[in-house]
């Protein structure tokens, strides 16, 4: 799949499935730029990349932060001429039931698993517009297709979100050549999970609702993004994408 010298931004490239999706980019010939918080990790995947001979860059920011993006994007584009796609991957989840959560807390999800996708959007599409067209491509979640009873409501309210701004800017920017759709992981073993997976029974849980019975793999997760921001998805426009097994399909 052809992603040669493309210019691709991965937002969370810090994480579990920021790095590998880097990394399964990387190593498909684009020129990857890993924006994240955690500048000791990101720095430390883009060192990887490059000694294993690809092209790796790492960003700090702060991505609910509307000067970073305005700074970072203009970095870029000063740097690498272009934005070819932009990966919407960064999240954070706090573990608590409605019940439980405060109004501060409900409002730092959305900020981060929505603002900062609006953000990626709004400081890329200009960019990707002037020069023609581009790739955008939103991490949601099987929460974003279904009501999912093991997740708490604000997480599932957030990605939820992300699969409608998801279809807005399919629909509003295909015009200008901008595809963007979004995918839909079930559960993967990342920091983001490791630490309820620990629990046999959230395990357990975790285990007996896929049809095709594991968890996602951060490599599943990282071919559909390869797929979708390649030349050969370029008919591929405001899709939501499930990577999970069939747990949205009963
Ligand atoms: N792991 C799963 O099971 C799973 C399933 C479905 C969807 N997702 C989604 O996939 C995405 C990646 O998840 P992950 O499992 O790799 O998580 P992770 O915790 O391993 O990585 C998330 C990264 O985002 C960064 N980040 C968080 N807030 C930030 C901010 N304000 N500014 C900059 N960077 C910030 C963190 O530093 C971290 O490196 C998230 O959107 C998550 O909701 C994960």
């Amino acid at each position: 799949m052809n992603v040669k010298d493309k210019v691709i931004l991965v937002t969370g490239g810090a994480g579990g499935l920021g790095a590998a999706i880097g990394k399964c980019l990387a190593e498909n010939g684009a020129e990857v730029y890993l924006l994240d918080l955690d500048e000791q990790r990101g720095a430390g995947i883009a060192g990887e990349i490059v000694n294993s001979g690809g092209r790796a860059h790492f960003k700090k920011i702060d991505l609910t932060s509307e000067i970073e993006w305005k700074t970072v994007v203009d970095d870029i584009v000063a740097l690498s001429g272009r934005i070819d796609v932009l990966v919407n991957n960064a999240g954070i989840n706090i573990r608590k039931p409605i019940e439980e959560m405060s109004i501060d807390e409900w409002q730092k999800m959305m900020l981060v698993n929505t603002g900062s996708v609006f953000l990626g959007c709004k400081y890329s599409i200009p960019v990707m517009r002037r020069q023609g067209g581009g790739v955008i491509i939103n991490t949601s979640s099987v929460c974003g297709l279904i009501g999912h009873k093991y997740t708490p409501e604000a997480y599932t309210a957030t990605k939820g979100a992300v699969t409608l701004l998801t279809k807005a800017v399919a629909s509003r920017y295909a015009r200008y050549g901008i595809r963007c759709n979004s995918i839909h992981p079930s559960t993967v073993l990342t920091p983001l999970t490791e630490v309820f997976l620990q629990d046999p029974e959230r395990r357990r849980e975790r285990f007996d609702e896929v049809p095709l019975g594991r968890l996602a793999t951060v490599e599943d997760v990282a071919y559909a993004v390869l797929y979708l921001a390649s030349d050969e998805a370029s008919f591929i426009n405001g899709v939501s994408l499930p990577i999970d097994g069939g747990v949205t399909c009963c």
